[in-house]
């Protein structure tokens, strides 16, 4: 199986094959076209044939602080080298560990910063066991969305219908569901062992996991209440254009699956827009090179590193946002602000607390744990997962499918096939979709009279496009040191202080000054852009950006400095830059 994945590369020139999960009969609808041309020559490209160690897994809830104060008076595992991203955390922190949920207050809605109108805390129960994953004695089976057949979407109709009919205080139903949402995400809980901090489970190294846990109990749920132990939930395959569409089964009024809290302007056949910025939807021939082009750029050009995947580092004591990974901060936050109606709060996907309220968050969330899991089977022998128990060990509370309260821990996490479901294959057109160059060994860095980004620029307001001249420390870097090292563009104390939905993009040696919103070209380096959100603090958030292959493609690599353009698409003026700087990292 290792060898497998080792064949697999990011832009596969060989076509195979696929090897296909077998799907129960009636999943799959009969006409279901596929084509073919960017199969990747590795069964793990659907993240369905995983392998993998799990290093500290062996430890316990109960043993971390032991065997951590150990560490501690070793001086050992948490030098330096071991932390991801020091500059966010205290060095000697422990995991996120489960809320106490009789602590549970009613949250802030982030958008207002009023207390929530709803409490979405759930209802208390006497204990809480720790979680072990049962068994795999059937695969479930997650369907593409588009792809369904009518005989599934009866099913999973009838599903979402009974889940909607349990007690009101049945942790199992459906409006309890939404608040689990709610409740990881609007600050009601404490942080355990830090009361002065509320728990957030996004924009951090928490994402995928916490996510796939919600789906996890979520989909267990619907399956027990047909009684199919094979029910997985569908995926909207918004990554590939066939999928890029809001899926039928959601739009037919009188389904369990529908829901009318949406931007009536992106029903089917409006195309979803992966860098979606709050202006009309478009012509398709260009959403949908940009949006195969964003895909590459969360997916294979900006992830070299794992926290650039995940999201930064957040633990016991780490103010909440540390900073969002590719996939959250892009493709999946640009979706939830497109489906949400086009207002102010966004009700009910554009927002934190309602999203769980919208069937198609779990299709949406959905594609995203796929692509946590292509994504892994895409790093061949790279490492996967953070080896840190800080981040293995951290734990969330839920109730599984029985109504039992279950301690569940990120470590758990790792494979899907472990935890009992797979996706149907399709395919992956944006792994090929490298931009090409508008202009190669462009000038435009030496000829700018744009100013060096020092402090007398910053911090500056992203109220108009700002360009700035950066040095880069080293050039003309050989294979080798490009193979050890990312050049990584530093983008750091960006804060946000806004009710609004906010989002910029990053050009590097653009010379295309009318900003015309292609982003289908190897000078787009990536974006910021987030569901809107306001805590009781001023949000401070960093991403990074990998340059090694984008200055490859435009072939400046002996070049000294790059011009970097900023360039807001959403609520500007609410975002401020605090730096920018390039570094190299493992
Ligand atoms: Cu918890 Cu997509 O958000």
């Amino acid at each position: 199986m290792a060898s497998l994945l080792l064949s697999c590369s990011s832009t596969p020139t060989t076509t195979t094959t696929p090897t296909f999960v077998t799907a129960p009969p009636g999943f799959l609808t009969h006409n279901a076209k596929r084509t073919r041309q960017f199969n990747l020559s590795c069964k793990a490209r659907n993240g369905n044939d995983e392998q993998r160690e799990s290093p500290g897994k062996e430890e316990t809830f109960q043993g971390k602080f032991d065997r951590r104060n150990l560490l501690v008076g070793m001086g050992g595992l948490y030098g330096a080298a071991n932390l991801v991203s020091a500059d966010y955390s205290p060095a000697f922190a422990s995991p996120i560990s489960a809320p106490d949920l009789s602590k549970c207050t009613r949250g802030t809605n982030l958008n207002t910063q009023q207390p929530l109108d709803v409490n979405c805390c759930p209802p208390l129960s006497q204990k809480s066991i720790d979680y072990k994953l049962p068994p795999v004695t059937k695969m479930r089976f997650r369907p593409a969305a588009h792809l369904a057949s009518q005989e599934y979407i009866a099913k999973y109709e009838k599903a979402v219908e009974l889940m909607k009919a349990l007690p009101e205080d049945d942790p199992r139903s459906f409006m309890q569901q939404a608040n689990v949402h709610c409740a990881y995400c609007n600050l009601t809980y404490e942080q355990t062992g830090d009361p002065s901090l509320r728990l957030q489970i996004h924009n951090c190294w928490h994402f995928f996991p916490w996510h796939r846990w919600y789906l996890f109990f979520y989909e267990r749920i619907l399956g027990k209440l047909i009684d199919d132990p094979t029910f997985g939930l569908p995926f909207w395959n918004w990554d590939n254009p066939p999928g890029m569409v809001m899926p039928n089964m959601f739009v037919k009024k009188d389904s369990p699956l529908y829901n009318p809290r949406r931007n009536q302007d992106h029903l089917p056949p409006a195309t979803t827009d992966l860098n979606y910025a709050g202006k009309p939807t478009t012509d398709p021939s260009k959403i949908i090179p940009n949006n195969l082009t964003e895909m590459y750029s969360e997916m294979v050009r900006n992830v070299s590193t794992l926290e650039d995947f995940y999201g930064a580092k957040y633990v016991t004591g780490t103010k909440p946002d540390p900073g969002p990974g590719t996939v959250e901060r892009g493709s999946h936050t640009a979706l939830h602000v497109w489906v949400g109606q086009a207002t102010p709060s966004g009700e009910d996907m554009g927002n934190f607390y309602s999203a769980g309220r919208e069937p198609l968050f779990f299709s949406h969330h959905a594609n995203v744990d796929r692509l946590w899991s292509i994504w892994r089977g895409l790093r061949g022998s790279k490492p996967k997962d953070f080896p840190e128990s800080d981040w293995l060990n951290a734990n969330f509370l839920f109730y599984d499918e029985n109504a039992q309260l279950v301690r569940v821990k990120v470590g758990d996490t790792l494979e899907n096939q472990k935890m009992g479901y797979v996706w149907q294959e399709v395919d992956l057109p944006w792994l090929k979709n490298r931009p090409t160059a508008r202009v190669k060994k462009s000038k435009v860095a030496t000829t700018s009279t744009a100013p060096k980004a020092t402090e007398t620029v910053f911090p500056v307001k992203l109220d108009k496009v700002v360009k700035v001249l950066v040095d880069r420390p080293k050039k003309s870097r050989s294979k080798k040191d490009k193979e050890k090292e990312e050049e990584l563009l530093v983008i750091d104390g960006i804060e946000v202080d806004t009710a609004k939905f906010v989002r910029f993009e990053v050009y590097i040696n653009d010379e295309d000054d009318k900003a015309d919103e292609i982003i289908d070209k190897a000078e787009y380096a990536g974006c910021y852009s987030q569901v809107p959100h306001k805590n009781s603090t001023k949000v401070t958030s960093k991403i990074r950006l990998g340059l090694t292959e984008l200055l490859e493609d435009l072939d400046v690599e002996d070049d000294d400095k790059i011009l970097v353009s900023l360039v807001p698409r959403a609520g500007g003026e609410d975002i401020t830059i605090g730096g920018i700087k390039i570094i190299y990292a493992s």
